[in-house]
């Protein structure tokens, strides 16, 4: 093989990798966590975001909240530090509850899919989804139901 050859084949093979990388990221399966509801707020350590080890601190893109309280679970974005978004997992619909896959909601019984902002991505679903206010209180995340 030449060397010009071998070059082309690493970089297929890279890309190749860095595809599958992405690939499982995005399927894999989402944290669920029972979070505690304090009246209206809803309180979610930041420390579930975190994965890998203290010296490399990655972060989970996303989790999904719940409490036998609510009805619907509860999508929680971060976008960065200090960033993050709510999301009531109802489909607005006809309010069949909704599955996170990597940065959308789908919902299972007519395939209407949403953003992580909430914003409609295909219907039948019309309307967005309803969003909390989301407030970092030192290392707790409080999500305002209210
Ligand atoms: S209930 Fe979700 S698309 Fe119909």
């Amino acid at each position: 093989m030449e060397r010009k050859d071998f070059i082309k084949t690493c970089s297929y093979s890279c890309l190749g990798l860095m595809g599958a990388a992405f690939f499982l990221e995005g399927c894999a399966a989402p944290k669920y966590l029972h979070a505690e509801l304090d009246k209206e707020f809803l309180l979610v350590p930041l420390s579930e975001f975190e994965l890998g080890s203290k010296d490399e601190k990655k972060f989970r893109k996303y989790l999904v909240a719940y409490n036998s309280q609510l009805k619907y679970p509860v999508s929680i974005f971060r976008i960065s530090d200090m960033e993050y978004r709510a999301l009531l997992m109802k489909c607005t619909h006809k309010g069949t509850e909704l599955q996170v896959y990597g940065d959308r909601l789908q919902c299972p019984a007519h395939g209407s899919e949403f953003t992580q902002n909430g914003e409609v991505q295909n219907g039948p679903a019309e309307a967005p989804l309803r969003t909390f206010p989301v407030h970092v209180d030192s290392n707790i995340l409080k999500i305002d139901m209210g």
